[in-house]
């Protein structure tokens, strides 16, 4: 092509990204950001309102990003119900800039109750979420794999992606954590490149979730209201799960990870985190502060949104970057 033609569908595409993004799967999404290095955060939801705070922030600063909600967001807070969201998530909704997914299925729950699992997939994938994640982690590997395949069964059929999780990801557990220097020297519970490898093309998931030194906010007790502890990565190990999985990797955890790791990890293979607390944090306290003003929480989730992407991740305009790849 000659310059003056690239330059025309250069121009085009600037145009255009938001048909491109609005057609795009989000396979195909996830897949282009993990190319380019580019992240897509998922953005837990508590509270129902912040999903129109973070779909005008991502609008704003031309960002991608999913909309996500678990059970303890429904049950421990007030995100009500996986119907509820995606309630309000069509309310508000941009397909260019989001999507939605249901996080965190667990097999057998933090408390270590049974919980089951098709029926919330099921509900998930019927209410017309565009993924799910199946948390079989605290299971012995076979049997993650056969609950998680069932899962692909159940969702793929449907056009709907999977998310599975292998390692040891703490920090949600009712009971006393090991100190944290501890969990990341020891290795303990670090997801295991060769079962990934294994598990990936057993289930033939969409991306996994890895544990690298990464851990969960907690979501009760006082400890729900503190600061988290700064997070480290071993990033010599996610290089080896990238490797191995070739698939887009996603880094639980995600609040209060330090920065320099975070950014060495989007560069490695990490294409989706998933931010919960600090987010949270955000909206109760400007929603306290402000004598209960709905306004003011979502006006300052705002501003931590954008902060999160473009200063801590130092992306920018990664919805028209990913649709000027898919072009
Ligand atoms: P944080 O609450 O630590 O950001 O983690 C969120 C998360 O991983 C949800 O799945």
């Amino acid at each position: 092509m000659r310059r003056v033609e690239i330059e025309r569908s250069r121009l085009k595409i600037m145009e255009n990204w938001k048909k491109v993004m609005e057609k795009a799967s989000l396979e195909e999404i996830m897949k282009a950001a993990n190319h380019q290095h580019l992240v897509v955060p998922a953005f837990n939801i508590p509270y129902l309102p912040m999903i129109e705070a973070i779909i005008e922030s991502l609008k704003e600063i031309e960002c991608f990003a999913l909309i996500e909600v678990a059970r303890p967001d429904i049950n421990r807070f007030e995100a009500r119900s996986f119907a509820a969201i995606k309630k309000e998530f069509d309310r508000c909704k941009d397909t260019a800039v989001a999507r939605l997914h249901q996080d965190h299925v667990p097999v057998i729950d933090e408390e270590g109750k049974e919980v089951d699992w098709k029926l919330l997939v099921t509900e998930a994938v019927d209410l017309g979420y565009d993924s799910v994640m199946i948390d079989g982690s605290r299971l012995p590997l076979e049997d993650n794999i056969t609950i998680t395949k069932a899962v692909v069964d159940i969702a793929h059929p449907a056009g709907v992606l999977v998310e599975a999780e292998l390692g040891a990801v703490m920090g949600h557990e009712s009971g006393p954590m090991p100190p944290y220097d501890e969990i990341f020297a020891s290795g303990k519970g670090f997801t295991s490149p060769e079962d990934a490898a294994y598990m990936v093309q057993k289930t033939g998931i969409d991306w996994l979730s890895v544990a690298i030194g990464n851990i969960h906010g907690a979501i009760t007790g006082a400890a729900k209201d503190q600061k988290k502890v700064q997070a480290r990565l071993n990033i010599e190990h996610l290089k080896k799960l990238a490797e191995k999985t070739g698939i887009p990797l996603v880094l639980h955890g995600g609040s209060g990870v330090r920065k320099e790791y975070v950014l060495q990890a989007i560069q490695n293979g990490i294409t989706k985190i998933n931010v919960g607390t600090e987010i949270r944090q955000t909206y109760e306290k400007a929603y306290k502060e402000s004598g209960n003003q709905v306004r003011a929480a979502q006006d300052a989730l705002k501003e931590k949104i954008k902060e999160i992407i473009n200063q801590y991740y130092e992306m920018t305009q990664t919805a028209r970057k990913i649709a000027e790849a898919l072009y």
